[in-house]
């Protein structure tokens, strides 16, 4: 069993610019992911696929996987069976402070 860690930060003023691109957040978002929140929230969202993707070594394919969160707001990441294959568990932190958002991923591997 193996734990890896993905850490990334976002700077939310540039960040929101992409997000007025709708390429862009269809191409990296689900729905349920962008509803009801703002650049900062988003921003965090973001930086927690990009450290589940540094954490795995993986070029991003950001459809597969998505941020919910639970009634607590704690966040939970679910990842598509095709990545999931040699990992048991995930757990993921998001934080924001003024302009910059920042996520880290502990992914648990099988093998
Ligand atoms: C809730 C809490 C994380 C907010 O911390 P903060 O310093 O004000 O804000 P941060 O920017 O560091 O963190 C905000 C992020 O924490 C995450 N978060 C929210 N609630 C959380 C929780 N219960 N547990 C873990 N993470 C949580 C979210 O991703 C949130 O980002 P979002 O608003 O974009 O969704 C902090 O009060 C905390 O850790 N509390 C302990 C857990 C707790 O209170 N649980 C309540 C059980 S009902």
């Amino acid at each position: 069993m193996k734990i890896r860690l993905g850490t990334d930060i976002v700077y939310i003023p540039k960040f929101g610019k992409l997000l007025e691109n709708e390429g862009f957040i269809k191409k990296v978002f689900h729905e349920s992911e962008c509803k009801n929140y703002n650049p900062e929230n988003i921003a965090g969202i973001f930086a927690a696929k990009e450290a589940f993707f540094k954490a795995i070594n993986k070029k991003p394919d950001w459809l597969k996987v998505e941020v919910k969160k639970q009634k607590t707001g704690r966040p939970i990441l679910m990842v598509s069976n095709e990545l999931k294959e040699n990992i048991e568990d995930t757990d993921i932190s998001i934080s924001h402070e003024k302009d910059y958002a920042l996520a880290t991923v502990l992914v648990k591997n099988v093998n």
